[in-house]
């Protein structure tokens, strides 16, 4: 089997620099060898420093919305080279960068695995806020709402940043887990749609065993789908993962996030994988490499390392 591996080193979803280090310091871990390790082929996009270099020299805001030309700009790229890889049979591993990439992430595998894919996203963060309805202005809170098609029309016109993303992901095939810092914007959106969430509150009520297999029924029942997985680090506590831009307090234990990734890699479904939020700029240099070595553990995990 082969993986294929984008790098995206892009921090312009959000306000602080060194997120755009988190596939370099992954690399320096030793992820590439440890998946070729495991027995799989690697192909690696090309190009990644290109991600840097197309900041646009002017980006003023467009609305709420922070650095949006540059957004979607790199999100498009992304989501060329996870199509790629897809339309090839690879499974498309993708490490950021912050999660606005996943627009780019969910329109590739979703260009080729069609609207059947079911996405299940790890975070303590819902990541669906509009363009309206983000307070931050911060792109990386957002992109669900551009590939579930939540926008109107006067926030993404034609000739907008982000017109090439058209709706690909159905709202009955999008799962959380981890959540725990919700914006009130954000909870009305998933009620309105109907988007089924696991909260921390669900994981202490009934373990995380049977909160990703009810994650899993919602989304795929006969585990026959085809599955993207978007994790962010964010969603494990920061005691396991601190180095990491927006934490907060409550999240996954170490064991609770390697379980998700273990079940899903027991699926034999997975088809794509986002692994984001690793900012080694923030802490001292032991939250650093905790943070980038459960990094790389998690997508072992994800990859099969853990099944017997
Ligand atoms: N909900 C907040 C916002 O929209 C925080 C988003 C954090 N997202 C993340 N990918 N870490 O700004
Ligand atoms: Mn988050
Ligand atoms: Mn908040
Ligand atoms: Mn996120």
């Amino acid at each position: 089997d082969t993986v294929g591996i984008t790098c995206v080193p892009f921090s312009g979803g959000q306000p602080k620099g060194g997120v755009d280090d988190g596939p370099i310091e992954m690399i320096r871990f030793g992820i590439l060898d440890q998946i070729q390790g495991m027995g799989y082929q690697i192909e690696l996009s090309e190009g990644m420093d290109k991600y840097r270099t197309m900041q646009p020299a002017s980006d003023p805001p467009i609305g709420n919305m922070k650095n949006p030309r540059y957004v979607g700009m790199a999100a498009r790229r992304v989501a060329e080279q996870v199509q790629s890889h897809c339309k090839q049979g690879r499974l498309a591993v993708t490490l950021g960068g912050d999660h606005s990439i996943a627009m780019g992430t969910l329109a590739g595998s979703s260009s080729v695995y069609g609207s059947d894919m079911c996405v299940v996203w790890v975070d303590a963060h819902a990541d669906i806020n509009t363009p309206s309805s983000t307070d931050s202005g911060n792109l990386h809170g957002c992109p669900l709402s551009f590939v579930l098609g939540l926008c109107d029309k006067d926030e993404v016109p034609a000739n907008s940043p982000f017109e090439w993303i058209k709706p690909c992901i159905r709202k009955n095939r999008l799962v959380y887990i981890g959540l725990r810092d919700v914006d009130a914007a954000e909870k009305v959106i998933l009620r309105k749609h109907g988007i089924r969430a696991f909260s921390m509150h669900d994981v202490d009520k009934h373990g995380i065993g049977r909160v990703v297999e009810m994650a899993l029924d919602h989304v795929n029942p006969d585990r026959s789908r085809p599955i993207h997985m978007s994790f962010d680090v964010d969603a494990l506590d920061p005691s396991v993962a601190p180095a990491t831009g927006t934490p907060v307090r409550g999240g996954l234990t170490f064991r609770e996030g390697h379980y998700i990734c273990e079940a899903v890699a027991e699926t034999g479904c997975l088809v794509a994988l986002d692994l984001v939020e690793v900012n080694p700029l923030l802490g001292d240099p032991e939250s650093l490499r905790q943070t980038v070595a459960v990094g790389c553990s998690l997508v072992r995990s994800s990859l099969g390392e853990s099944l017997l």
